[in-house]
């Protein structure tokens, strides 16, 4: 069965594992679906990662910029297996952000360039930067939904909730869900991070995926085209079974979240006598007016 689904990794806090999430959810897709991993980072991680000795040619920055000048290319994704295949980044990506054109009708030549290859697959996975430039909304624009990563610190969340912020007010003028937010690098033991998860679902609800992505010594083995990263030879490589688990829940959620609904929570205060009450603890102090900074209570 097709499930054609086109899915954009985003957040614009950097370094939360956009792109090694993009791998890793890909390569585990692929072993039942069609999947096109297309990277519009101008960084290349991804291109780096999946082709090592990749020169540049067949980019997105090419195709996008035939249709910058309203010619219709032809699009060849480089095949990395029969399930698996890229549309490579290119460094000049970053010049789409001051291109005149670009700017007024990237949105549209977006569009134009996902229509023309979406058929072929089930599953096309855009990689982007973290900034929130013309390629970024261009892309979010003409997805079904978004995949957010966040790693289990305020910034991130800050991140997330700013990114949903925006969303909305583009949401005003396009078609802009949500798959989901999900949590990385996640350190189960670490007390920090259990309560920011709950902090998360309380902000988030229903948008925050129940699976965690371990923080692993072990991640570099899954990015790493020199290891067979392969599940059935590697069973024991725990990250690699979450990103697994993931790809499954996110194939399972028929359609992404429609978030008009969706309002930020509103600032709960705590009075001062009230925190004084329930501990006296530095540490649990900080981590309550951090909440209140997001305007959580820490009940
Ligand atoms: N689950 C994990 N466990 C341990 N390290 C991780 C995990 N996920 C990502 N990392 C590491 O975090 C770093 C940042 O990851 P990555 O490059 O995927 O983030 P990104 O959001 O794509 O960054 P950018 O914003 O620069 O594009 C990398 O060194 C990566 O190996
Ligand atoms: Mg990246």
């Amino acid at each position: 069965m097709k499930i054609e689904k086109t899915i954009a990794i985003y957040n614009f806090k950097g370094g939360v594992g956009k792109t090694t999430s993009a791998y890793n959810l890909a390569c585990g897709w692929s072993k039942k679906y069609k999947v096109l991993v297309i990277d519009c980072d101008p960084q290349c991680n991804l291109t780096n990662t999946i082709l090592p000795n990749h020169k540049g040619k067949n980019s997105v920055y090419a195709y996008l910029r035939e249709f910058v000048h309203n010619s219709i290319p032809s699009i060849e994704p480089i095949k990395i297996n029969s399930k698996l295949h890229i549309i490579p980044g290119h460094y000049n990506m970053i010049d789409l952000e001051s291109n005149n054109q670009f700017i007024e009708f990237g949105t549209i030549m977006m569009q134009r360039f996902l229509k023309q290859i979406k058929a072929d697959y089930d599953i096309v996975l855009l990689d982007c930067p973290s900034y929130f430039g013309k390629t970024v909304k261009s892309v979010i624009a003409n997805v079904d939904g978004l995949l957010i990563p966040a790693t289990p610190d305020i910034f991130a969340l800050k991140g997330a909730m700013k990114l949903m912020k925006h969303i909305k007010e583009l949401k005003r003028s396009q078609k802009l869900n949500v798959f989901g937010i999900f949590l990385n690098r996640f350190k189960k033991d670490l007390i920090y991070h259990r309560k920011i998860r709950v902090v998360a679902k309380r902000i988030f609800g229903s948008l925050i995926l129940p699976q965690i992505i371990r923080n692993s010594v072990r991640i570099g083995e899954t990015t790493d085209p020199r290891f067979v990263r392969d599940e059935d030879d590697n069973p024991q490589n725990d990250v690699v079974n979450d990103f697994l688990a993931l790809g499954e829940m996110i194939i399972r959620k028929t359609a992404p979240q429609d978030i008009e609904n969706f309002t930020l929570p509103t600032l709960v205060k705590t009075s001062a006598s009230q925190d004084s009450k329930r501990t006296t603890h530095p540490g649990i102090n900080r981590f309550r007016e951090s909440l209140q900074s997001f305007g959580v209570s820490s009940a």
